[in-house]
């Protein structure tokens, strides 16, 4: 994937860096209401019945706050979190080795957790539904299966796509939650909550346009809020307003939606090349030279979201707000 301002994907500095910006509590967490009403109503009762919390599937685009949130639930609920990921466990033995260590009430954090492979899956099934394991030993005629007992512990898991799980492990999970974009007053609030665990001094104006231009992503609005503060810092006295901030977010060339040269060309190629659509995405993918699941979890969720692109049935369409917003006629129909 080219390098963009904009990526979902997360770089090594950031790594860092968003470990001592995520909120540590529910109530730190800012917007996705209705995730954290139901959250903590969940959590609330598990803790009064002193058990553990029900299995917890997180699902929505990258960077909204999934991670975050799967260690907020192992704080609220005083337990100690595993993190792994659906690639990262090749074997069922490797997943076996990782429930056996758990202690009672722990959480399991599966990031990725659609790509967990078929042979993996089935070792999760009773532990997630009886937390036990059941473990073959011998081969052949003499083989028998010994059931394991693990401690009760809370999977939490992760994934940008919902629709790739398989239905019997979707439906394992007890408390499925979709993360929603947020919203500008959101992301305002999280900007200056960063601004203020970075020492940056930042005005409000400037708060409100770096949300404006984030996609409905803390994790763009807190690169954003970073690179802007570079710009203050190398070009002026170090405080942010807006006007350092319109001039670095135009260098950066993230514009006033939020979009990058990668969403133009993506955009522009569709009204260029096929007249704004109706147009499949293997054929978008291989015009930009990307990779469709790559539009499809990355770039595409924000612009549907936005009401740039449309899907039908017979593949995707640009729609008025491009063309006015590349300042383009609107072809006759
Ligand atoms: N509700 C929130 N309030 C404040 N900051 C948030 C919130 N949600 C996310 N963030 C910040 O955004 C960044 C990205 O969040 P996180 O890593 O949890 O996203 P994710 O959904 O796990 O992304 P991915 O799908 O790429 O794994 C973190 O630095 C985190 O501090
Ligand atoms: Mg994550």
């Amino acid at each position: 994937m080219e390098d963009r301002i904009v990526s979902g994907e997360t770089q090594r500095e950031e790594e860092w860096a968003e470990l001592s910006l995520r909120p540590q509590r529910l109530s730190q967490y800012i917007g996705q209401q209705t995730v954290k009403e139901n959250l903590t109503v969940f959590i609330e009762a598990a803790k009064m019945r002193e058990e553990s919390l029900d299995h917890v599937l997180l699902y929505g685009p990258p960077g909204l706050g999934k991670t975050t949130l799967a260690t907020i639930i192992s704080h609220e609920m005083g337990v100690n979190i595993r993190t792994t990921s659906g690639p990262a466990i090749e074997r069922p033995g490797d997943l076996a080795a990782i429930l056996t260590a758990l202690e009672p009430g722990d959480v399991l954090f599966i990031d990725e957790i659609h790509r967990l492979n078929r042979a993996v899956e089935e070792v999760l099934y009773p532990a997630m539904e009886d937390f036990c394991l059941d473990i073959v030993i011998g081969k052949g005629p003499s083989a028998r299966s010994v059931r394991l007992d693990l401690p009760p512990f809370t999977l939490v898991g992760a994934t940008t796509r919902a629709g790739m799980l398989s239905a019997p492990l979707r439906d394992r999970f007890g408390v499925v939650s979709r993360l929603e974009f947020y919203t500008h007053d959101e992301l305002t609030e999280i900007v200056t909550r960063t601004a203020d665990v970075m020492n940056a001094s930042i005005d409000k104006k400037a708060s409100k346009e770096i949300a404006r231009r984030s996609r409905g992503t803390p994790r763009i609005a807190n690169r954003l809020l970073r690179r802007v503060r570079d710009f203050a810092q190398v070009r002026s006295d170090g405080s942010i307003n807006d006007k350092i901030t319109n001039e670095a977010l135009e260098l950066l060339q993230v514009d006033k939606e939020g979009l990058d040269h990668i969403d133009h060309k993506l955009l522009l190629g569709m009204i260029e090349k096929f007249k704004g659509g109706p147009v499949g995405l293997d054929t978008i993918a291989a015009t930009i030279g990307e990779e469709s699941h790559t539009i499809e979890d990355v770039y595409e969720p924000y612009l549907l979201q936005i009401g740039f692109l449309q899907r039908t049935p017979r593949g995707r369409m640009v729609t008025y707000k491009v063309y006015d917003h590349f300042n383009l006629e609107v072809p006759d129909v």
